[in-house]
């Protein structure tokens, strides 16, 4: 872990901040694009998870695309100097301006998710004399096996189009003049570690595609979406995660032909390259017992461990103390929820030292928010310190 090894230096910074290792993203980056390479995949990396200007800078040495989930998500891209080639744009509710701006600057493809939103890009398209490339974002009914909060691709999700619905609505989706469907898009949820789930997948995906290949559809390429969970529980064991796996799974269960295979990654590009520095301003007790660190971050910098009860690993960075204590680590936040983690062993933990708050490089800065006015977290890279 980076932050244990700079400790001093880290306190040359106003807490609280995002620490990123760059040396990690570049590792990740290099094993995700060499593993991709051998079956020539086509990684974008969604944008969503974190946006911070190095970040896309050093993802873009490493020819990744981008997938974004609004309108400024794809300016922000094209202003990081990502080709728009190379920008996939999904989203259950684009409002008419990022549907045109998209249309304009032209991206890879626009993922729809219901057959009145075609409608609207087709008209939109004819408007601006353009015949656009879509991808039919399609809910393939599948449990991810991950943490409900996270799911998107159950039949009730709010997220793609039905595939019965596809199915019926197949002419008048062909007799749209102004969008041409080239491929199909999936995405099923997010923190996947039950890898066997992709399986189903592309035992879905192979199905749908012949069917809607013999409708008459004519598909160049099949996004799988992202999803590749990380090890929150032990990042130290595995900083890199697991691309071979997946990749290789895909690879024998996929059945598209030469069709193009796309993916889309956040959290296993970015997430264990980020740690949060939070420092330590108060120790009570409640009255019940309850031992609390209250520590300068918040759900503010980061609202994982509060809005889906996410876990993530914190250590006390620059105690020296051989007595541990439970504590609960809370942050500043005028809110009840705003608990990191309770009941956690620690050294003997104290005004001024420094945590971190380890694997939150993804969701993390990109979640933030200014609630009590605070102010967003910045970010200190471990080449710059
Ligand atoms: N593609 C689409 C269409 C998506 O909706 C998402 C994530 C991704 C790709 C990237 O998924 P990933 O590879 O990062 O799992 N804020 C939540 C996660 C929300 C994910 C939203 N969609 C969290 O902190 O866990």
């Amino acid at each position: 872990m980076l932050s244990r090894k700079v400790a001093d230096q880290l306190r040359n910074y106003r807490t609280p901040f995002y620490l990123y290792d760059i040396d990690l993203l570049r590792q990740t980056l290099q094993s995700a694009v060499s593993v991709a390479e051998r079956y020539q995949y086509v990684i974008h990396y969604a944008i969503k998870a974190n946006y911070d200007p190095r970040i896309l800078q050093v993802i873009q040495e490493y020819g990744l695309g981008i997938d974004c989930a609004s309108g400024n998500e794809v300016r922000c891209a094209i202003e990081a100097g990502f080709d728009p080639q190379t920008i996939v744009y999904a989203g259950v509710g684009k409002r008419d301006h990022e549907i045109r701006y998209a249309i304009e600057q032209g991206i890879f493809a626009i993922n729809c998710e219901s057959i009145e939103e075609l409608e609207v890009i087709n008209a939109f398209a004819a408007e601006a004399g353009k015949v656009v490339t879509v991808a039919l974002r399609i809910n393939p009914d599948i449990d991810p096996k991950t943490n409900h909060c996270i799911d998107t691709g159950q039949a009730d999700s709010k997220f793609g189009i039905s595939y019965e619905e596809v199915l019926g609505s197949a002419e008048r989706i062909q007799a749209l003049q102004n969008v041409r469907i080239r491929g199909m898009h999936l995405h099923i949820g997010s923190q996947i570690r039950e890898l066997h789930v992709f399986e189903y997948l592309c035992n879905k995906v192979n199905v749908i595609v012949e069917n809607l290949v013999k409708l008459g559809f004519e598909l160049d390429f099949v996004d799988v979406g992202g999803g590749l969970g990380i090890n929150y529980d032990f990042p130290e064991n595995e900083p890199v995660p697991n691309f071979a796996s997946v990749f290789s799974i895909i690879n024998s269960h996929l059945r598209v032909g030469e069709r193009q295979v796309h993916f889309e990654f956040g959290r296993a590009i970015v997430a264990q390259c980020g740690e949060l520095i939070t420092g330590v301003l108060f120790n009570k007790m409640t009255a019940t017992g309850r031992k609390l660190v209250i520590v300068d971050a918040s759900m503010t910098e980061l609202i994982r461990p509060m809005l889906y009860g996410a876990y993530h690993n914190i250590e006390n960075i620059t105690s020296t103390s051989d007595r541990h204590e439970r504590y609960t680590i809370v942050g500043t936040a005028c809110e009840s929820t705003d608990v990191f983690d309770e009941n956690i062993n620690l050294p003997e933990t104290r005004r001024g030292d420094l945590l971190t708050i380890k694997s939150a490089g993804a969701y993390g800065s990109s979640m933030a928010s200014r609630y009590n006015q605070h102010d967003l977290p910045p970010s200190v890279y471990s080449d710059q310190l």
